[in-house]
């Protein structure tokens, strides 16, 4: 079995005013390579703050997450980001697609920031975009795509540096259901096709079937 991530012990609260929210008590996870996992779970049960973490943009209060032999809150933040632009990829709820740069340009965008010359970036993030059905779209601004469309981008954008991890946070949030469906089958035939390592967030009980794990959070732990 070759793991890829490791979370061990994570722990993760929240202090407003005079309370403590305990979000997470104690979360241990595994992901092999090439694993679908699914994350379950009531809203408001820590699973966007689990992935969060597990994605290094957020610290746990103890515990540790090492990913690829890397153990991610051991390194300095220049470090982590630098960590987190080439290994992992990010499908947030929203979008939060950069609204001055068309759809191609924000699929070249990660990998111009790794230090990739414009020219070279051209090539996989066109390949990408054509792939997600969008290759009359690359000089759309964000305002200019659907909300369906903005997402695909989106899905584009987190695979196009062949991240070693795609985490995503129910990139259907904000669709109807017959496009996040549409999303998610999508998703979901990228990542099988490329062997992609992924964790996925749904409230979605069909997708959650399709992962190769289903794991749930219930009372700040993870249960199988
Ligand atoms: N910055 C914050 N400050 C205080 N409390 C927070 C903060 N962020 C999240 N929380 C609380 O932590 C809990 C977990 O939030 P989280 O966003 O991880 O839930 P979730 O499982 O992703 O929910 P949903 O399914 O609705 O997206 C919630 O009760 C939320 O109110
Ligand atoms: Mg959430």
């Amino acid at each position: 079995m070759d793991e890829l991530l490791r979370a061990t012990g994570v722990c993760k609260h929240y202090v407003l005013g005079d309370t403590c929210i305990e979000v997470l008590k104690g979360v241990d996870l595994g992901v092999v390579r090439g694993e679908i996992v699914a994350v379950v779970g009531a809203s408001g049960v820590g699973k966007s703050t689990l992935l969060h973490i597990v994605g290094g943009l957020d610290h746990p209060a103890s515990g540790t997450v090492v990913i690829d032999d890397v153990d991610l809150f051991a390194l300095s933040d220049t470090d982590r980001a630098k960590f987190r632009n080439r290994q992992i990829g990010f499908v947030f709820q929203f979008h939060h697609l950069l609204r001055d740069f068309t759809a191609l340009e924000n699929v070249m965008m990660p990998l111009m920031i790794a230090g990739i010359s414009s020219d070279e970036a051209r090539v996989p993030a066109q390949k990408l975009l054509r792939d997600v059905g969008l290759e009359k779209r690359l000089a759309h601004l964000p305002s200019e795509l659907s909300g369906g469309e903005a997402q695909r981008v989106a899905v584009a954008r987190a695979l196009v540096t062949k991240p070693a991890i795609v985490l995503a946070d129910e990139p259907s949030g904000n669709l109807d259901v017959a496009r996040s469906a549409e999303l998610h089958a999508l998703i979901w035939e990228l990542a099988r096709t490329r062997q992609q390592t992924c964790i996925i967030v749904t409230h979605d009980q069909h997708l959650a079937a399709r992962a190769d794990r289903v794991v749930e959070i219930e009372d700040g732990r993870l249960v199988a």
